[in-house]
């Protein structure tokens, strides 16, 4: 147990995948492992164990936004045997061959601050994936046909931003879409020696104000979870 997961140490698998809402990790548990089992329901931040193909899997709810992340992500890695994180959440695009539905794998996720700011102070740091796992995610992503971008994200502090300027420099320098924890987890999984990934699925779109509606949410996130258990489990 730890402050904020009250799973016993041998209920956390070593892969783990981290939806920001909860209830998602509900969903994808029910929908996709078997023998599931809530493990922690601290604060209502569901966390489940069972199996995916004969592997064990916990799927735990991160919360929104890094310092959120960054608490259950610590406690998976330092207090847990976590050694495989995988972010799966929505994102809104930001690039005009970006759509909704589409997934989005980040190879690297841009910030201005995050809970990791306060240490790395001055160093531009360039929190990166984890190469084996992105290109297993690619992989499994072409062999399901999904219509799949791969490159830079941007994690933001806020969903509400006020910063027209900062988009559009965003758009200029190729980001695919922004969302508001894969850097903060890239970064732990570096300090920590663990495989750490993003896969998103776009949610709505910051250009063109288009958003998924609610009844399809459900059958495009599901490919998001598949890719992200295939590339977990690709390489042994
Ligand atoms: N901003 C930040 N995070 C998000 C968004 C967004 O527009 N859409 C989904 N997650």
């Amino acid at each position: 147990m730890t402050i904020h997961i009250g799973a016993a140490p041998d209920q956390i698998a070593q892969t783990v995948l981290m939806p920001g809402d909860p209830y998602r990790a509900r969903w994808a548990a029910e929908t996709f492992l078997e023998g599931a089992e809530l493990v922690n329901e601290v604060r209502g931040m569901l966390g489940f164990t069972g199996t995916w193909r004969g592997h064990r899997v916990t799927i735990q709810g991160s919360g929104m936004g890094m310092p959120s992340l960054s608490i259950y992500a610590n406690e998976l890695m330092t207090n847990y045997d976590a050694q495989t994180l995988i972010r799966i959440g929505s994102c809104g695009g930001m690039q005009p061959h970006v759509g909704i539905r589409d997934v989005i794998i980040a190879m690297t996720a841009t910030t201005i601050t995050s809970p990791s700011s306060g240490i790395l102070r001055e160093m531009n740091y360039a929190p990166c994936a984890n190469w084996g796992l992105l290109k297993a995610a690619v992989a499994a992503a072409e062999t399901k046909g999904t219509k799949t971008h791969v490159g830079g994200i941007y994690s933001s502090d806020v969903f509400y931003a006020e910063r027209p300027d900062l988009d559009e420099q965003m758009v200029r320098h190729g980001i695919l879409a922004v969302e508001m924890e894969a850097a903060e987890l890239y970064t732990l999984a570096a300090r920590h020696g663990r495989r750490a990934l993003a896969v998103l699925t776009v949610s709505d779109h910051l250009q063109t104000g288009e958003a998924l509606p609610a009844d399809q949410r459900e059958r495009s996130f599901g490919d998001m979870v598949e890719i992200a258990l295939e590339a977990a489990f690709s390489e042994g």
